[in-house]
């Protein structure tokens, strides 16, 4: 049996909550334990003497308000989630109420007990999911900052590769790989151990610059040589002296600046635009891609000479699908990083949330998935990572239309679709009514008083069913 504890200063409430609990049942035994307090100090008091598993508190108590206490109420309960309930719509104690780690934010009066019902038995669900995961905890050596993480065979012949280009410094390299590899990642490795002491690192993205631009920020402009140019410049190449140019998405380069780099790599010397003094080349010029170079040659966009003299050293950054045995590992050291960037502590995967990740098709690689769990990592209210912040595999409600009103079917009213789209929504999102909101383009509000005028939602399998 799990103790509920509710501290609400209205007492009818209270009581019509308690027997609403007290009547709920699980395997033929009560499931609840109900305990109550009207006031800030006793809910406290209680939470002392009964453990409860999940506490619902009103926002506003004769003593204090609810808000103030949630941190108190959290360092007495351990991880008991804490469902505010208010009858004011907030948006800053909303706000105020999921930072300061409040599970849920409902608003009463309650049209039923429907929606506490669902925040109830979500916040339960995931409070047992914790638990499991506290013993799955993943067991890993930290990795270190900048690490490229991979132990799956193809990564490790790569971190193999990188040995060999790093003794080898002047090597010119090309990365390849599908976007959100880790191309660039791939670069500042073999950068970082090509030298013993710190040496320039310059990068500069070939298709994010206009072309005559382009020229004077790889080859740096003297004073004069265009309109705009007032004092003479070095380019990237000057800059990166001893240390490394890094040359992203080469594939988008110019074909006037793929002939003046080609002679750059032949003759390692270049000028500024605009100057005649000759400058020696004495970085190491590493190019990254994700375009199958061989087809642009084959096309005529990209000069097959360059190819030929880039592709001596290719280093190949296998996609996250021909490596999802490291998933495990990169979530692990993806979530620290996150963490820290975001002032958070989500430290535990569940198994079956790790299972989902793996199976996901990651088809923007380890990019995707970064920017997944960051995401997952904002949304979740504790140290678990749910998997309702995940992305789905299921169809969206965009695919689902498609034969959600058949072609010889009579057109329904425009309120019966209304209804039916609102009840695919919360099948779909399994009743998750803030996603079924963004998938609508609704508001909260507008759900809620349509789910009250189709008649509200009992069943997260089968929301309206029950009530028309
Ligand atoms: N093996 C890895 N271990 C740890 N982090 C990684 C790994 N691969 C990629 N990352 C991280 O994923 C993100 C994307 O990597 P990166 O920018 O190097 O990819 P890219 O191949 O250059 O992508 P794009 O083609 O989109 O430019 C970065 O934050 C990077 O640190
Ligand atoms: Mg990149």
């Amino acid at each position: 049996m799990e103790t509920l504890l509710l501290v609400d200063d209205d007492v009818s409430l209270l009581e019509s909550l308690s027997m609403h609990f007290e009547e709920a049942e699980k395997d033929g035994e009560p499931r609840f334990q109900v305990v109550t307090a009207t006031t800030a100090a006793a809910g406290l008091a209680k939470a002392r003497e009964c453990a409860p598993s999940l506490v619902v508190l009103d926002m506003m108590l004769p003593d204090r308000s609810g808000l103030d206490l949630i941190a108190e109420m959290k360092s007495v309960c351990g991880d008991a989630p804490i469902v505010l309930v208010t009858a004011y719509h907030d948006m800053e104690s909303t706000i105020r109420a999921m930072k300061l780690g409040a599970f849920d934010y409902i608003h009463k009066p309650f049209a039923d007990t429907a929606a506490l019902d669902l925040v109830i038995n979500r916040a339960l669900s995931v409070r047992q999911l914790s638990r499991r995961a506290a013993s799955a905890d993943l067991d890993i050596a930290p990795a270190r900052l900048g690490d490229l993480i991979g132990q799956t065979p193809v990564m490790q012949k790569l971190v193999k590769e990188i040995g060999k280009v790093a003794a080898a410094p002047r090597a010119t390299v090309l990365v390849t790989g599908e976007s959100g590899t880790g191309k660039e990642l791939v670069a500042r490795v073999i950068h970082n151990y090509s030298f013993d002491e710190p040496r320039p690192f310059v990068g500069i993205n070939c298709s994010a610059i206009v072309e005559t631009l382009l020229e004077s920020e790889l080859f740096g402009h003297e004073r004069g040589s265009f309109t705009g140019a007032t004092a003479s410049k070095p380019g990237k190449f000057e800059v990166a002296a001893d240390g490394t140019v890094f040359l992203d998405e080469i594939g988008d380069l110019s074909p006037q600046l793929q002939a003046k780099l080609l002679r750059v790599l032949q003759e390692r010397e270049f000028e500024r635009v605009g100057g005649t003094k000759r400058i020696g080349l004495q970085a190491r010029v590493i190019a990254a891609t994700h375009r199958e170079l061989t087809e642009e040659v084959k096309v005529g966009r990209f000069r097959e000479d360059l190819y030929q003299r880039l592709k001596v050293i290719t280093l190949r950054v296998p996609p996250l699908r021909e490596r999802m045995e490291d998933i495990p590992i990169l979530v692990k050291s993806l979530l620290e990083r996150i963490n820290g960037r975001v002032h958070k502590r989500v430290t535990r995967v569940p198994p079956e949330v790790m299972e989902a990740l793996v199976r996901l098709p990651w088809r923007g690689n380890v990019r995707e998935l970064e920017n997944v769990l960051t995401r997952a990592v904002v949304l979740s209210p504790g140290e678990v990572l749910l998997a309702e912040s995940l992305p789905r595999d299921e169809p969206t409600l965009e695919q689902d239309a498609s034969n959600w009103l058949p072609a010889d079917a009579p057109l329904p009213t425009l309120e019966e679709a209304e209804r039916q789209l609102i009840e695919r929504a919360l099948v779909l999102t399994r009743g998750h009514k803030g996603r079924a909101c963004q998938m609508l383009g609704i508001s909260r509000p507008t759900l809620e008083r349509k789910l009250v005028k189709y008649g509200a939602a009992r069943s997260v399998k089968d929301p309206l069913k029950s009530v028309s």
